[in-house]
């Protein structure tokens, strides 16, 4: 959608309005309160607002969270902060919050669906207040970007984090993966101010860091049959092109082959795709790759995407310190760190894929969706990831997968529903279900149309996945759910 000048003047109002707001609480040297989203584009978004008060010297904390609840309430409630700032979460919260924050002043900085009454109590930034698509035109951390540009033009130089945290939140749906609506000012300001170089190149995920036939091996978009998920085989496509996988003793990574060796292999790999009846993914194959350019070569800062999952790695692993650190500037000890703790996560998240396909019945399909249970195995933190990666290549992409863990400790069920484009272009819309189907079982639900999640009382796990079920059917059929 490209956007007119009525909602990015909107937009950029209400930006400013909440830039006015946390300067003026800076000035009275009040104590300032963050809470951040615990994924990518949540660490990105506080480590964005982080540094911006850094810069003021203002007196403040971040924590970062799953999601909001009573308990998180009652906590401000009792250390009573002068201000507080939710980053990349809030929106979805607006009646918990006016009941039970009402008296406290509060700025929402988020790019979620709203749910709940709107009133003028909190400074509230969201692009859907403005009619812009906040599940790919702009992501939390893009607003609260905003925000820290509206304060201090300084700021500029966050705009490649904010890049990262959209990357993260996988909004680049424009065409060849290109990020566009407001996403696409944020480029423009990193690119101008020389921190980012946008490329058309092959797309394939671990450019930066990967041996080349680990890169195809790990690709799943677009799945290339005989070669994704086949460390083997697509070495010895590689070889079979002529492409030297191997500098000596190091193993080459993507960024390494010349614009020649390049071109052979995104033909070679075309024909092969359109050797098997794949004439979109062939054209998938190219696309927009975001370069920080001023990050060291064959580590996972340089190319945006790999960052975001090192801040995926560290919100997941429970060490979002690191990762906010790093979006600060830190490229020392919580760097190196940040590395290890993604070394970690990759090992968890193969483990928990391979656990869930030893065994068939570990993923069940009914009517509408899939369902896989966690059983105890799956960490309620990783369950989001473990969703998206094998939302990527179900047996059938027409319906959507609801996956869930256990929070013992709280008798909770975590939800993450996940789904294709094509299925909300027939109507889905997760965010609405998770919402519908977690009132109607004393939970909490909403996100995007495309990814969202729900907690509920584990005891009603039942009754909630028949009822997606039901409404997943539902809106396919083109009938409204909820109130
Ligand atoms: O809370 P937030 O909006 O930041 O998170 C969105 C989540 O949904 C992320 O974990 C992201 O990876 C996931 N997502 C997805 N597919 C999409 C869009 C988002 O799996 N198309
Ligand atoms: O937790 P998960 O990654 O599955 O969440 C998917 C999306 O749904 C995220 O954007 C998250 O913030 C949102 N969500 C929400 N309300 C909930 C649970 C998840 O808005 N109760
Ligand atoms: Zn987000």
């Amino acid at each position: 959608m490209t956007l007119n000048e009525k909602q990015i003047t909107g937009f950029l109002g209400s930006a400013s309005k909440a830039a006015e707001t946390i300067l003026e609480a800076v000035k009275e040297d009040w104590f300032i309160n963050v809470v951040s989203h615990l994924d990518a584009d949540g660490l990105s978004a506080a480590g964005i607002i982080g540094k911006a008060l850094f810069r003021l010297d203002a007196k403040f904390r971040i924590r970062v969270r799953h999601w909001i609840d009573e308990k998180l309430a009652e906590d401000i409630r009792s250390e009573k902060p002068q201000l507080t700032i939710f980053s990349d979460l809030g929106s979805g919260y607006l009646d918990l919050l006016n009941e039970r924050l009402s008296d406290f002043k509060i700025v929402i900085l988020d790019h979620h669906q709203i749910i709940g009454e709107q009133t003028s109590r909190f400074v509230h930034v969201n692009p859907h207040l403005h009619d812009i698509d906040g599940a790919r035109d702009i992501s939390g951390s893009g607003v609260v970007y905003f925000v820290a540009k509206a304060m201090n033009k300084e700021n500029v130089d966050l705009a490649p984090v904010a890049v990262v945290g959209a990357l993260g939140d996988l909004q680049d749906k424009y065409d060849q993966r290109k990020l566009g609506g407001l996403n696409e000012k944020i480029v423009e300001d990193a690119t101008n101010a020389g921190l980012l170089k946008v490329e058309k190149d092959l797309i394939f995920f671990g450019r930066e860091t990967r041996p080349i036939h680990r890169t195809l091996a790990y690709t799943t978009n677009p799945f290339i049959p005989g070669i994704s998920g086949e460390e083997d085989k697509s070495l010895a496509f590689l070889v079979s092109q002529d492409i030297k996988p191997k500098h000596g003793e190091k193993w080459r990574a993507l960024r390494d082959l010349s614009e020649e060796e390049k071109r052979r292999l995104c033909s070679a790999l075309a024909d092969y795709l359109l050797s098997k009846g794949l004439h979109c993914e062939a054209s998938n194959l190219i696309g927009h790759v975001y370069v920080l350019n001023r990050e060291e070569p064959w580590t996972p800062l340089r190319d945006a995407r790999e960052f975001s999952v090192l801040l995926n790695a560290t919100g997941r692993m429970d060490r979002s310190g690191l990762g906010i650190a790093v979006c600060m500037g830190d490229r020392g000890s919580a760097l190196e760190e940040a590395n290890r703790t993604l070394g970690e996560y990759r090992g968890t998240i193969s483990k928990y894929l391979g656990w869930v396909v030893e065994k068939p019945e570990r993923m069940k399909e009914l009517e509408g969706i899939y369902v896989v249970n966690g059983e105890g195995f799956i960490d309620n933190r990783v369950i989001g990831a473990i969703s998206s990666i094998l939302s990527m290549s179900l047996p059938n992409p027409e319906k959507p997968l609801i996956a869930y863990a256990m929070v013992e400790e709280e008798e909770l069920a975590k939800i993450s529903a996940r789904t294709t484009d094509m299925v909300i272009n027939k109507g889905v819309n997760l965010g609405e279900i998770m919402q519908t189907a977690a009132e109607k079982y004393s939970g909490r639900g909403g996100g995007h149309n495309i990814a969202a999640g729900a907690q509920i009382p584990m005891e009603n796990i039942d009754a909630f996945i028949s009822i997606v079920n039901e409404l997943v059917r539902k809106q396919l059929k083109d009938e409204k759910i909820g109130s």
